[in-house]
């Protein structure tokens, strides 16, 4: 049951942009636990359909088999949860409903390793959903950021484009896509249209 001989508990968040490298971070620390021989679980929200459904998938194709959760009811990870499980990770964990957090902490103070991977800022580079508090819970925080598309320095943003122009401020958050939509810019290139101007 317990992740270490001490039986801590531990929050681990990898967040940044999209094509910062999350889900590669996510697979990269999972291997590890099985080399290890650790029992570990791979959730993912069921929206996330972009690449396949029962595996979290990298943009550059590397995956690892995924359980699918509805994103309103991130209680159905426990009924998963056995005994003999010592980690659980968790990829694009900004789309469930806020009752995650007392699932990740449940996890954590029962000694496991919780792994959370998703994005720190939605489109308009505002907070998204739960990671706030998600981030101030954490033990580990990873900050990860991508090359920006437009000036190639480090980008800690994602731009959203609706037919190759960038999206407004009263866009939906959510839109589950990848370069059809979305490209990585630093703060200096990221745009966000506003209607009144
Ligand atoms: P995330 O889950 O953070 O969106 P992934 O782990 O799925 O990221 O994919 C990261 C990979 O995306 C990189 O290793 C690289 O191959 C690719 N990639 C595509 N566009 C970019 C970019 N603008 N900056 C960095 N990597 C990019
Ligand atoms: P990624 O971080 O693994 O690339 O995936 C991020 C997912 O989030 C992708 O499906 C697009 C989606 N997304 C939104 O729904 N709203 C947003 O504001 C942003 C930036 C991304
Ligand atoms: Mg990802
Ligand atoms: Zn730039």
């Amino acid at each position: 049951m317990q992740y270490n001989e001490s039986g801590i508990g531990v929050i681990e968040v990898i967040c940044g942009p999209m094509y910062a490298g999350k889900t590669e971070e996510l697979i990269r620390r999972t291997k590890r636990m099985e080399y290890a021989k650790k029992n570990f679980l791979i959730f993912k929200p069921n929206i996330d359909n972009r690449y396949a459904t029962d595996f979290v998938v990298s943009h550059n194709k590397k995956s690892m088999e995924a359980i699918n959760i509805d994103i309103n009811h991130p209680e159905q990870i426990i009924a998963y949860v056995t005994e003999e499980i010592q980690s659980i990770v968790i990829d694009e964990v900004q789309f469930f409903d806020e009752r995650l957090l007392e699932i990740v902490k449940h996890f954590a103070d029962k000694g496991m390793r919780v792994i959370c991977a998703g994005l720190d800022m939605d489109f308009k580079g505002e907070p998204f959903g739960l990671i706030p508090n998600l981030l101030a819970m954490a033990e580990s925080v990873t900050k990860l950021t991508a090359i920006c598309n437009c000036c190639g320095e480090e980008a800690t943003r994602t731009q959203r484009l609706v037919d190759g122009r960038p999206a407004y401020d009263d866009d939906p958050i959510v839109l589950v896509g990848a370069t059809e939509s979305y490209e990585a810019r630093c703060r200096k290139c990221h745009q966000v249209l506003h209607h009144h101007e």
